[in-house]
């Protein structure tokens, strides 16, 4: 069976990433810190699947650990690199920490590639690398704007660090996909997003706020130029996301890829508003949101969404889950999460 290493295999991406490798017959090797995920998100995946993956509790910093991991799994045909920090506002607070995570272990991640032969890459890149673009929907060719943060910042680096270090080493190949807003979670409701403290995301503070945890959703400004007056984002469906890496591996080793370097949006060519989603969810999952009109947040750009044709064509991947299977996934998931908590707070008493 064809190996792949996924780093941030437990986390939320990288655990529905796992499944759909699984069940396109791969052995996905998972190396994750547990630094934003919990060794629980294991037992989802097998119950999913059947399988349970081979997993090290590492941290992609720690060079002398990849070495040894690498060593062991020299025959693995690819990596697929989820492993980072990701919160946009605690980058701004800690931005040392956001570069040392997400650059340093990408840096290790590549010489392990390079010295143990693995030569192909899937990175996950952001739609935050094109700022507020001028025309939409956005394609691949639409240049970098400044980076609104050292998160986004250590995404666009990083594609400069993989291209410098693939025109130094033939023998390597990657491909960078940027996501748009990842969203929902398995069908099944046995893996999905584990949010740390307070959301600031949408999907998962609208969940919380209907299961009870937040009072009300602040909707974060009627004042845009959208049809509703609120901003507009590329709501992708996690799943659907999962299985684009899946089809980048595929692509990466394949006859059809004369390029060491390539890059592709992955969304669902369609944009929603934030007053969208809410209908979404109240629509398919027949509950009511307690929701209230606030101020603009800072930094939020006001639309975006993806020119999926590349994606489509090339990689033969589309996404196919509609707005409202995703966001009754949300809260399938984040029933099955609180039902969760409760027995361990019972069992711990
Ligand atoms: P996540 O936090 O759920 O998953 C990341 C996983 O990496 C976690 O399990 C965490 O424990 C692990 N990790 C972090 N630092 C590590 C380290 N040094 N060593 C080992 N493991 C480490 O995040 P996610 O939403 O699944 O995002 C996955 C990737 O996709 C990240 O690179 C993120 O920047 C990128 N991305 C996410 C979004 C999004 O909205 N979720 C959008 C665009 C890009
Ligand atoms: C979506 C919309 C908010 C919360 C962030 C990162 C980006 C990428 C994806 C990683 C916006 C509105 C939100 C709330 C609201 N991540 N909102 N009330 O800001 O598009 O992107 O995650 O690469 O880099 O910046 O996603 O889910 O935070 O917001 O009204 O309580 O929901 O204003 O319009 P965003 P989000």
């Amino acid at each position: 069976m064809k190996k792949i290493i996924i780093t941030g295999g437990t986390g939320y991406i990288g655990s529905h990433t796992v499944v759909e490798f699984i069940n396109a017959g791969y052995e996905p090797i998972i190396i994750d810190n547990l630094s934003n995920s919990n060794i629980n998100v294991l037992d989802g995946i097998e119950k999913i699947t059947g399988k349970r993956p081979t997993f090290y509790k590492a941290d992609v910093t720690d060079n002398f650990a990849m070495d040894k991991i690498f060593y062991e799994n020299d025959d693995a045909i690819a990596v697929v690199h989820f492993a980072a920090s990701k919160a946009v506002g605690e980058s701004v607070q800690k931005p040392l920490m956001y570069y040392r995570n997400n650059l340093n272990g990408l840096i290790n991640i590549l010489e392990q590639m390079e010295k143990h032969g693995v030569n192909g890459l899937v990175f996950s890149s952001s739609c935050t690398v094109y700022g507020q673009p001028e025309i939409l929907p956005v394609t691949e060719n639409t240049p970098f704007a400044k980076a609104e943060s050292p998160y986004g910042n250590t995404k666009k680096i990083s594609e400069e660090i993989i291209q410098d270090t693939l025109k130094a080493t033939p023998a390597l190949k990657a491909i960078a996909l940027r996501y748009f807003n990842p969203i929902g979670a398995h069908p099944s409701a046995y893996i999905g997003e584990l949010p740390n403290g307070t959301p600031n995301n949408l999907m998962p503070y609208i969940t919380q706020t209907a299961i009870g945890i937040r009072e009300c959703l602040s909707v974060f400004g009627n004042d845009y130029n959208t049809p509703d007056g609120t901003p507009i984002r590329d709501y992708i469906n996690v799943v659907d996301l999962a299985k684009a890496h899946v089809a980048a591996v595929k692509y990466l080793n394949s006859h059809k890829n004369d390029k060491q370097f390539d890059f592709f949006n992955i969304g669902t060519g369609k944009g929603s508003t934030v007053l969208e989603v809410i209908n979404s969810f109240e629509r398919s999952t027949g509950v009511k949101l307690n929701y209230k009109i606030a101020g603009r947040r800072a930094g939020d750009i006001e639309k975006v969404w993806a020119d999926t044709t590349k994606a489509n064509k090339v990689l033969g991947w589309k996404a196919e889950k509609t707005l409202d299977e995703t966001t009754l996934s949300a809260w399938e998931w984040e029933k099955r999460l609180r039902v969760k908590s409760e027995e361990l707070i019972v069992k711990s008493h």
